[in-house]
């Protein structure tokens, strides 16, 4: 079992396998998001400028999804364990908004959310009411609103990244759960080389190209949570 309290200051870092066992697909897996659609047509800036509608239509489509999944015992048991170790930091690659549904302060969405909106005049906007967008134009300018997610070949947020390299250059127990960690920038967040390295556990059923740098490998799916971390 791995004992939080062993340790000072946690990171757990997640993704697409955190949600899995809730119902929504992973990106590479079976049945992966980007075996059923091709991203260049669906979720990049290029088919945004190309036809908005459709990519909006695309993400309407995953939201209303998402909120048909419910956060499963692994996100619960996260929450909680978050409540009983204050400095435990949640950062995730997730955008479907399922570890705050369960209970968990996210420090940070590295790929940005489902459930936001941006104007690139007029900034972000909340918009997390159903499947729909409750508008799909910036009512300061009129433009069309673009989903707030890091689409591959964005720039990623820096100021959400700074956030996210501060508190994993401060932890001494980092958890990866759910995650192939094939996509940069954000896998290079797991501080396999940092000095000094904080113990590093992976959780995943599968191994993933970094498995053999993790100190740990529990071979598990995330809703076991409770059998693996206390
Ligand atoms: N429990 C834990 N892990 C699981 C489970 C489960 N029940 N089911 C699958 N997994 C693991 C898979 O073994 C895989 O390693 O989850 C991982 C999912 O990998 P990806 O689909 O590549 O998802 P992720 O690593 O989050 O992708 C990173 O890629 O497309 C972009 O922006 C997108 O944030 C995403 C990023």
């Amino acid at each position: 079992m791995l004992e939080l309290s062993r340790f000072t200051r946690v990171v757990v870092f997640t993704g697409a396998g955190m949600s899995a066992e809730s119902g929504v697909p992973t990106y590479r897996g079976r049945g992966g998001i980007w075996q059923q659609y091709d991203y260049r047509e669906y979720a990049c800036e290029d088919a945004f400028q190309r036809d908005p509608g459709k990519v909006l239509d695309f993400h309407e489509l995953r939201r209303t999804h998402v909120l048909g999944c419910a956060p499963h015992a692994g996100h619960a048991h996260l929450a909680a364990l978050q409540r009983g170790h204050p400095a435990l930091s949640l950062i995730t690659q997730n955008i479907d908004g399922l570890h705050q549904r369960a209970g968990s302060a996210v420090a940070a969405e590295l790929h940005g959310s489902l459930w936001r909106l941006r104007c690139a005049r007029h900034g972000v906007r909340e918009d997390a009411a159903a499947g729909r967008f409750e508008t799909r134009r910036c009512p300061q300018c009129g433009s069309m609103l673009r989903p707030d997610i890091t689409w591959f070949g964005d720039l990623v947020d820096e100021a959400v990244f700074g956030r996210a390299r501060a508190l994993i250059d401060a932890c001494d127990l980092f958890v990866s759960i759910g995650t192939s960690a094939v996509v940069w920038p954000a896998a290079g967040l797991i501080p396999f080389a940092h000095r000094p390295r904080p113990y590093l556990v992976e959780i995943n059923p599968e191994e993933t190209e970094g498995s053999e740098r993790f100190d740990a490998v529990i071979r598990a799916p995330a809703s076991a949570l409770a059998q693996w971390v206390a």
